[in-house]
C-alpha cells in the first residue's frame, strides 16, 4: 500500500523526523525557508498531516484548499495561529505541545524578569561600548527581585511555575490575576493570592505576562494599564506579541513611567517596534523562552507522537496525547 504523505514545515531535528518515515512519505524543509501562504498550500496538496510550529497560520481558506489534510500538529503550546473551530468543522485533528516546555519557559521568564530588574542587558551594552571608565555607587542600580511583589497575569501551567519560583526560591509576595481562580490548595502551595487586574497592576513590582493570545487578550496591557503601574515596576512578556500594546509600552519606557521591560515576544515579530529598539531600559530576546535543546526536542517528539496517533499509527494510534479537538476522531 502506498504510504500517506506528511509535510514538516520547518527544519526540525532530523533524527526525530525520521520517526515518521517508517509510516509516511515525508517532505521536509531542511533549508528552513519561511514559506509564503501560497507555497504552504501548494506543498500541502496530497498531504494527510502537517507538522507546524507556532508561526504558520492555518485557517478555513487554507483548509478548503487542502482537502486531504486530516491532522495539524504543532510543536508549540500556543495555538492562536490555528483556527480550531474551522479545523473541527472539517474533521481535521489539531494538537499542541503543552507540559513539556513548562519548566524551561518558566526558567526563561524568571531569567528575563531578573535581567530586567537588575539591568543586565543595559549594563552589558554600556561595557561593550567601552564606556566603563569608573565604578560608581548608583551605576546601574536596579530593583530587588527577592522579597519584592511578583505579579503573574495568566495563571496556567507556566504562570504557576513562575509563581513557584518567586514564592519558594526568592521569598516574593505573589499576586495573580486569571480568568478563573485556582483551587485554594494550589494557591496555598504556590503562596499566591488572587486579585483583580487593577490591584495586580497597582501593587506589583515585577509583572510577568503569561496569558494565551486571543481576540480577548489583544492589548490586555496598553497605555491605561501601564499608567496604573508603579514607576519603579518592571514588565516581562513571554506570552505572545499583541497582548501588550508595544507602541504604548515603548512610550511608557521612554518617559520612565515604568522602570523597565523584558520582552521575548512582539507584535508583528520578527519585526520589533522601533520605539522599543530606541530605549535603553528594555531587554529584548527573539522568542526563545522554550529554547533549551532538551525541551525543543521534547516539543518536536510530542508533535510527532500526535501526528502518528492522529493518523492511526504507532503505540497511541487513535489517541493523540495532546489533541485539542479529539472529538473529530469519534
Ligand atoms: C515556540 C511558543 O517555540 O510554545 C509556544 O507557544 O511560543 C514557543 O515555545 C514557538 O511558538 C515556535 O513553535
Amino acid at each position: 500500500m502506498k504510504k500517506r504523505s506528511i509535510l514538516v514545515c520547518r527544519a526540525v531535528f532530523p533524527d526525530i523526523v525520521d520517526r515518521l518515515r517508517e509510516h509516511f512519505e515525508v517532505e521536509t524543509n531542511e533549508a528552513d525557508v519561511v514559506w509564503t501562504r501560497e507555497e504552504l498550500i501548494a506543498r500541502l496538496q496530497g498531504k494527510a498531516g502537517v507538522f507546524i510550529t507556532g508561526t504558520q497560520p492555518i485557517d478555513a481558506a487554507l483548509l478548503d484548499a487542502c482537502p486531504e489534510l486530516k491532522a495539524v500538529c504543532s510543536m508549540a503550546v500556543g495555538y492562536n495561529n490555528v483556527d480550531l473551530p474551522a479545523c473541527t468543522a472539517r474533521g481535521v485533528l489539531v494538537s499542541n505541545a503543552p507540559d513539556v516546555l513548562t519548566e524551561t519557559t518558566a526558567d526563561f521568564g524568571f531569567a528575563l524578569m531578573m535581567a530586567t530588574a537588575r539591568r543586565i542587558a543595559e549594563s552589558e551594552h554600556f561595557l561593550r561600548r567601552g564606556e566603563w571608565t569608573k565604578w560608581s555607587v548608583e551605576g546601574f542600580a536596579g530593583s530587588d527581585v527577592h522579597g519584592a511583589t511578583l505579579g503573574v497575569l495568566g495563571m496556567g501551567r507556566i504562570g504557576q511555575a513562575i509563581a513557584r519560583r518567586g514564592a519558594h526560591g526568592f521569598r516574593m509576595k505573589v499576586l495573580y490575576h486569571n480568568r478563573s481562580r485556582l483551587e485554594p490548595a494550589i494557591e496555598a502551595d504556590l503562596g499566591a493570592r488572587y486579585v483583580d487586574k487593577a490591584t495586580l497592576l497597582r501593587e506589583t513590582d515585577h509583572l510577568v505576562i503569561v496569558v494565551p493570545y486571543s481576540p480577548a487578550s489583544h492589548h490586555l496591557v496598553g497605555a491605561a494599564e501601564l499608567a496604573q503601574m508603579k514607576p519603579t515596576a518592571t514588565l516581562t512578556n513571554i506570552a505572545r506579541g499583541g497582548i501588550v500594546d508595544d507602541a504604548a509600552l515603548a512610550e511608557a519606557l521612554r518617559e520612565r513611567r515604568i522602570a523597565a521591560a523584558g520582552l521575548d515576544v512582539f507584535e508583528g515579530e520578527p519585526s520589533v517596534h522601533p520605539g522599543l529598539l530606541a530605549v535603553p531600559n528594555v531587554v529584548l530576546t527573539p522568542h526563545i523562552a522554550s529554547a533549551s535543546l532538551p525541551t525543543r526536542r521534547a516539543m518536536a517528539n510530542l508533535a510527532i507522537d500526535n501526528l502518528m496517533a492522529a493518523l492511526g499509527v504507532g503505540p497511541s494510534a487513535g489517541r493523540p496525547p495532546s489533541a485539542l479537538n479529539p472529538q473529530v476522531l469519534g
